[in-house]
C-alpha cells in the first residue's frame, strides 16, 4: 500500500474508534436511565454489546500485534520467547492497561453469569480510551513527575496544616456545645471542608476563637490552592516552552542555511525562532505593509509575486529580510502554494542574530544580490535599532 492510502486508512480507522466509542460509552450511560431505557433498550443493549465485543478484539489484535510494532516487524533469534516478552511488557504498559480495562471487565461479568443490565456499568472503563486518543495527557502525566516534588512537598504543608486546624477547632469549640468538634477526628471534617472553602455548613464553631480559626483556615486554604495552580502552570508552560525548542531546534538543525552552525548556535538561533504552521493559499507578507520580521521555509513552499513574476521558494529558503534590513515596506507579497512549517524571526532578534553570526549575514546579502536586489545587508554596527 503506498504511504498516501495508509495515512487515509490510518484516519479512517482513528474516526472508527472515535464513532465506536461515542456510541458505546453513550449506550452504555443511557442504557442506566430507567425511562429511555424502557423505550431503546434492545438499541442500547445491543451497542453496549457489540462494543465490548469489538474492544475484545481490538485487545486481542494489539496484544499480537505488539511484537512486531516493538521490533520493526522482526523479533529476532528466540523469536517465540522473545515475542512473549514484547506481549507482556505492551500488556503491562499504561496503553496496555488502558485497553485491557476496555476490554476485559464486561465481557467477564457476564461471563461470571452477571446480566447484561449489570454488566453493562463496566462500559463506563471505555472513557478511559479517550486517554489514547488524547496526546495531552501525556504533557500532564509528564508535569506531573516533573513537578511531583513540589506537589507532595504543597500537599504535606497542607495535611499538616488540617491537622493543626483540626486540633484548634477541637480545643477551641468541644466546650461550646457545637455539634461536630467533640473529637479531632471529628473535628477534621470541618477542617477539610473549612479549608477546601466547601463550607456545607452542617458543623460551625460557635465560639468566636473558633470562627476566627475557620476564617484563617478558609484564606489559608485558597492561599494553598493557588500554590498548586502555580506550581502546575509553571510546570505546563516549561514543558510547552521545552517541546517547543526541540521541535524548533530539528527544523533549524535541519536547514541547509544553517547546517554550517554548530549545536550550541543553532540552539541559540532556534531560542529565536517561532514555528509557525501555514495552511495552503495564505498571504504570510503582503506587498506595501511594513514588515516586523523575516521568515525561514522549513518545510511546504510559497509564491513570491515579484514585478517580473512569480518566484518559487521552497525548503530552505527565507524571505521577508528586506523590510528588515532596509526599514522600507516590503516589496512583494509572498503566498503559500502548499501547507507550509515556516520559522518566524521577529526584528529585535534578526539584528542581534545578525550581529552575532557574519556568516549568516554572508548568506542572506548572496541571496539579497542573487535576487536582483540593490538591498544589502549592513554591517552589524550600521542596522538601526543594532
Ligand atoms: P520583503 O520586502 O521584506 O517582503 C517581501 C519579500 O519577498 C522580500 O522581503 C524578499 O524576501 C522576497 N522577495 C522579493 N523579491 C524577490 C525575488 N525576486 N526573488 C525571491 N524573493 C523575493
Amino acid at each position: 500500500m503506498d504511504p498516501v492510502s495508509v495515512g487515509r486508512a490510518a484516519r479512517l480507522f482513528r474516526r472508527g474508534q472515535g464513532v465506536l466509542l461515542i456510541v458505546g460509552l453513550g449506550a452504555a450511560i443511557l442504557g442506566t436511565v430507567p425511562e429511555i431505557d424502557a423505550g431503546y433498550g434492545f438499541a442500547l443493549m445491543a451497542a453496549t454489546l457489540s462494543a465490548a465485543l469489538l474492544y475484545a478484539a481490538e485487545y486481542a489484535v494489539r496484544l499480537c500485534q505488539a511484537p512486531l510494532d516493538a521490533a520493526g516487524g522482526d523479533t529476532g533469534d528466540g523469536a517465540a520467547a522473545n515475542a512473549f516478552r514484547l506481549c507482556l511488557r505492551w500488556a503491562a504498559s499504561p496503553l496496555g492497561l488502558i485497553d485491557l480495562a476496555a476490554a476485559v471487565p464486561l465481557p467477564l461479568a457476564l461471563s461470571l453469569g452477571a446480566t447484561p443490565q449489570a454488566a453493562r456499568v463496566f462500559g463506563i472503563l471505555w472513557a478511559l480510551k479517550l486517554v489514547r486518543y488524547t496526546p495531552a495527557f501525556g504533557l500532564v502525566a509528564r508535569v506531573l513527575r516533573n513537578e511531583a516534588r513540589a506537589l507532595f512537598g504543597v500537599m504535606v504543608g497542607f495535611l499538616i496544616a488540617l491537622l493543626a486546624i483540626a486540633t484548634g477547632g477541637y480545643l477551641l469549640e468541644r466546650g461550646s456545645g457545637a455539634a461536630g468538634f467533640g473529637s479531632i477526628p471529628g473535628a477534621l471534617w470541618w477542617a477539610i471542608v473549612t479549608v477546601t472553602t466547601t463550607g456545607y455548613g452542617d458543623l460551625i464553631p460557635a465560639t468566636f476563637a473558633g470562627r476566627l480559626l475557620g476564617g484563617f483556615a478558609m484564606i489559608g486554604g485558597i492561599a494553598l490552592f493557588a500554590l498548586w495552580a502555580g506550581i502546575l502552570a509553571s510546570g505546563f508552560a516549561q514543558e510547552v516552552r521545552r517541546r517547543d525548542f526541540l521541535k524548533t531546534w530539528n527544523l533549524v538543525a535541519r536547514m541547509p542555511l544553517f547546517s554550517t552552525l554548530g549545536a550550541a548556535t543553532i540552539a541559540e538561533v532556534a531560542r529565536l525562532l517561532r514555528p509557525l504552521e501555514v495552511a495552503e493559499g495564505r498571504t504570510v507578507v503582503r506587498k506595501g505593509q511594513p514588515g516586523d520580521c523575516m521568515y525561514f521555509i522549513a518545510a511546504g513552499e510559497v509564491e513570491v509575486r515579484t514585478e517580473t513574476g512569480p518566484v518559487t521558494l521552497g525548503p530552505g529558503g527565507f524571505f521577508g529580510e528586506l523590510a528588515l534590513m532596509t526599514g522600507e515596506p516590503r516589496t512583494a507579497s509572498v503566498t503559500t502554494t502548499a501547507r507550509s512549517t515556516l520559522l518566524q524571526l521577529d526584528v529585535a532578534d534578526f539584528r542581534g542574530l545578525m550581529a552575532g553570526q557574519p556568516d549568516l549575514v554572508r548568506i542572506i546579502d548572496a541571496e539579497a544580490a542573487r535576487r536582483g536586489l540593490a538591498a544589502s545587508v549592513p554591517a552589524a554596527d550600521a542596522v538601526p535599532g543594532r
